[in-house]
């Protein structure tokens, strides 16, 4: 399958949000969505809308401590921060690929921690700050079509 990529520009945190609602209504089961951005880039807020197109209902903004968070919604829901994780000794131990294939849809937070651990199949979300409250935002598929049967009309 061919990749796809895009490349949006966001002005609010409510755009933000916006956006990761539209993926996280194309999602299917099994679908890996790995985000990478500096701290405070807006990681946590697009996975806040990819929680609401998925129907989960309570969603809560990572806790330190915790580093997978599971919900349900239109699929089970698993999200991870790997924040603080170390070496790959780490994460070995919190067997963060034990969550692919299980039939949810997993969203990660500092997923280049993972390096070769991450899926064939997923989405990558880079968030770059620009100016003010602009951000950049690119959602590249490997493997998958989600993006590619998704209209951005009015976002951005
Ligand atoms: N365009 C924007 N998109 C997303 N967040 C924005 C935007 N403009 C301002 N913000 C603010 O930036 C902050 C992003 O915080 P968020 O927790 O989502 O980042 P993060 O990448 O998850 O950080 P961390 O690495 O600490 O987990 C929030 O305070 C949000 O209100
Ligand atoms: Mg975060």
């Amino acid at each position: 399958m061919e990749n796809f990529a895009m490349e949006i520009i966001t002005k609010t945190p409510e755009e933000t949000k916006a956006l990761g609602e539209k993926l996280g209504k194309a999602l299917k089961e099994n679908d890996v969505v790995a985000l990478s951005g500096e701290l405070g880039a807006g990681k946590t807020t697009f996975i806040k809308g990819l929680a609401a197109g998925l129907k989960v209902r309570d969603f809560v903004s990572s806790p330190s401590f915790i580093i997978v968070n599971e919900y349900s919604g239109r699929t089970p829901f698993y999200h991870m921060d790997l924040y603080r994780l170390e070496g790959e000794e780490d994460i070995e131990d919190i067997a963060v690929t034990e969550y692919f294939n299980r039939g949810g849809v997993v969203a990660i937070e500092w997923a280049e921690k993972l390096k070769v651990l991450l899926p064939d199949r997923f989405i990558a979300v880079t968030i770059e700050l620009l100016d003010g409250s602009r951000r950049k935002i690119t959602l590249k598929e490997t493997g998958t079509d989600r993006l590619k049967n998704m209209t951005f009309r009015g976002v951005s």
